[in-house]
């Protein structure tokens, strides 16, 4: 993933845990120079002579003892007070408030819903650039851990308790992140994606994403938006303005609007919709979404409607 790096960070948290991860690395490396220096210089410096006697042997020294008791302790002292500076930066206060964005780990994609708007969608977290957002983390199943390298501190979706965090870009762009915890067969295609954009531009996101899009009246796409209310599609899968609402699968409803497919699996588009639709588990294997052994009329129709879905 290029650009992913938590070494790029791109918000004030992501900049306090580089910045943290780099002192510690400098006061480690400065602590290993010394140690294996010195180690060097002993093997060598004193190493056996030939015909050498037995040195005189030492016992005690309080200078040292002190000496090695104190410096420890204040380079714990300092790495303890980095830490607590980055946590203060990076996580928000106990109850602060109502949270930006809902963020609901499931195997395997991202439930995403913005409790201002009553957005739901999937996968890609849209923000306006430049504030930070307050999201609350849960787990509709397993232990699983949300993970955007550049943009937040790394952090456990636990089941049956939330966690909170900032999440801010100060840049626009596309950051790329997935789930670091294994949770199962698909944990690696269980990627989701930040898209920062300005004020107005993410404003208007929101607005076209509470927007209930017009059925397809007519057509391939009306097939299709038939198929899926027939086929088992609405036992999982919502879609704003029709009988779907289940949450089991993401939420479809501006599915045309999204980049990718399958938690980052496939790229969004027409071919692979229906590929995806096909056959998921060649994309995806052990995933919940169900081979529906669907006919390529089927099939057609469903992308058209899917892609109607905008
Ligand atoms: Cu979810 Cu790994």
């Amino acid at each position: 993933m290029p650009g992913s790096s938590p070494f790029n960070p791109v918000s004030p948290q992501a900049q306090a845990i580089a910045s943290s991860f780099n002192s510690t690395l400098i006061i480690l490396g400065v602590i290993f120079a010394i140690v294996a220096g010195l180690t060097l210089y002993i093997i060598f410096r004193f190493r056996a002579q030939p015909g050498a006697s037995m040195p005189a042997q030492d016992f005690g020294s309080p200078r040292l003892e002190i000496a090695w008791t104190i410096a420890p302790a204040i380079l714990l002292v300092v790495m303890f007070s980095l830490s607590m500076r980055t946590m203060r930066v990076s996580d928000p206060p106990r109850e602060s408030r109502e949270p930006d964005l809902v963020v609901i780990a499931h195997q395997w994609w991202w439930e995403l819903y913005y409790p201002r708007s009553g957005v739901t969608t999937a996968n890609e977290i849209h923000l306006p650039v430049g504030r930070a957002m307050l999201v609350r983390l849960e787990s509709a199943d397993v232990v699983h851990d949300f993970w955007l390298p550049q943009l937040a501190r790394k952090i456990d979706a636990v089941p049956g308790r939330s966690n909170h965090f900032w999440l801010q870009a100060d840049q626009p762009g596309v950051f790329l992140g997935a789930c670091a915890e294994f949770c199962g067969n698909e944990h690696a295609w269980m990627r989701l994606r930040a898209i920062a954009e300005d004020e107005d531009r993410f404003n208007r996101w929101q607005i076209e994403q509470a927007t209930i899009p017009a059925p397809p009246e007519r057509g391939l796409a009306a097939d299709g938006a038939r198929i899926f209310e027939l086929r088992t599609c609405v036992n999982c899968h919502a879609i704003q303005g029709t009988v779907a609402y289940k949450r089991i699968g993401p939420d479809l409803t501006h599915l045309a609007m999204r980049q990718t497919l399958g938690a980052g699996a496939l790229d969004n588009g027409h071919d692979n919709l229906a590929r995806w639709l096909a056959n998921p588990a060649a994309f995806k294997p052990g995933s919940h979404m169900p081979d529906l052994q669907l006919s390529s009329d089927e099939v057609n129709a469903l992308v058209a409607y899917l892609e109607s879905l905008h």
